[in-house]
């Protein structure tokens, strides 16, 4: 993974002092030993494209060195979290279009003075950036269906695809990329104060880059670059941290149920042992981390939470399982586990009864 700025250079400021949660993330990342030199630079005017390719179209246009006339595919929940978060920070978005009336509407209440099209195609016809944040699955068809006029930009914000998902809407002298903010999106405010720190993966020429750096860093977020061909397996990451953890919240709410808590209790007993393993892992590192029976070779230990999870939890079993499996690894790796009481434990988790 590449970060986009160099080890001495401060994220630039955003409006509300969002640089600051920015600074220390790219601290953090420099921290841990990854690789944050910066690409070339390239200019920071997406202007700078030739108009007089064919496709010209005297849709609204910035000034050089100035914010890109910029517009949101689709008022989802990265696309409203992004048109509030820019919009606070100095960036407008001129533009959304959503196929919803009533998110078409709230992206608006959010979002004041932004002016709101049905359809995509609309909306190209006045903007110079278009950010599509609409599902993976809708990138390509809807790329396909839109031709981009010349000097104009498109990207997507989706984790899983590259750039060229976009190809389709390419004309002469438009340029394609990626913005993909590594945060969950659950609800709007808490995304566009969690974007403040959060990395942003981008992609695109260096021109376009330097433009989506710039997009990232004025809400205060850290663009880095990923190595090539790296992206699913970064994403699929971002999918265990995200996703795969509030399954295992699930099944630690489902646990606690047996033991008479509701979520909230759980949430509220087990919350603090959460953040306590994380702040274990980043202070000692991901082995030292691992505590609990697992650790130590305890076949009694495991034969019971088996066995009350066949009872009262038969849908926490493979979760348990697959867990207990990698555990198992990380403590042989560690030494604390030798191989025979490893092979002990596996045959535990494989017996079905
Ligand atoms: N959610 C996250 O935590 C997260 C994090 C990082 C990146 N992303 C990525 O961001 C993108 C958007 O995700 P999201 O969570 O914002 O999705 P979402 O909440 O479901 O919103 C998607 C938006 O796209 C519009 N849309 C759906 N299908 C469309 C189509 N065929 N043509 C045009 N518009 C369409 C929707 O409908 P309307 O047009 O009716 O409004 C909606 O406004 C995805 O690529 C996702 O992978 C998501």
């Amino acid at each position: 993974m590449r970060a986009w700025r160099g080890p001495d250079e401060d994220p630039r400021p955003a409006a509300d002092g969002a640089g600051l949660r920015g600074a220390d993330t790219a601290a953090a990342i420099r921290d841990a030993g990854i690789d944050l030199d910066p690409e070339p630079p390239g200019r920071h005017r997406h202007g700078d494209l030739e108009h007089e390719h064919a496709h010209a179209h005297p849709h609204l246009r910035s000034e050089p060195d100035q914010i890109p006339v910029t517009g949101i595919v689709g008022a989802g929940a990265v696309g409203t979290a992004l048109g509030v978060a820019l919009t606070r920070a100095g960036w407008p978005i001129h533009a959304v279009a959503s196929r919803d009336p009533e998110r078409r509407e709230r992206f608006r209440r959010a979002v004041e003075g932004t002016r709101a099209f049905a359809e995509a195609t609309a909306l190209i016809e006045e903007v110079e950036l278009i950010v599509l944040a609409v599902p993976d699955d809708a990138v390509a068809p809807l790329a396909a269906t839109l031709r981009m006029y010349s000097g104009q930009a498109m990207v997507h914000t989706s984790g899983a695809l590259g750039a060229e998902a976009l190809t389709p809407a390419m004309a002469a002298g438009t340029q394609v990329g990626a913005f993909h903010p590594l945060v969950a999106f659950a609800d709007t405010e808490r995304a566009v104060e969690a974007l403040r720190g959060a990395t942003v993966a981008i992609e695109g020429d260096d021109q376009l880059a330097a433009l989506l750096a710039r997009m990232a860093e004025t809400i205060g977020a850290v663009p880095v670059r990923l190595a090539p061909g790296s992206k699913a397996a970064y994403h699929a990451a971002a999918v265990l941290a995200a996703g795969g953890f509030v399954a295992l919240l699930d099944a630690i709410a489902e646990l606690g149920r047996v033991a008479g808590l509701d979520e909230r209790g759980s949430l509220a007993i087990y919350g603090p042992l959460v953040e306590q393993t994380l702040g274990n892992a980043r202070a000692l590192g991901i082995p030292r981390a691992l505590t609990g029976p697992i650790t130590r070779g305890d076949r009694g230990t495991l034969d019971a939470h088996l066995a009350a999870l066949r009872a009262h939890a038969p849908r926490v079993l493979p979760l348990y399982r697959a867990a207990a499996i990698r555990e198992i690894e990380l403590a042989v790796a560690r030494g604390t586990l030798t191989p025979a009481a490893a092979t002990d434990l596996r045959s535990s988790l494989a017996s079905e009864d």
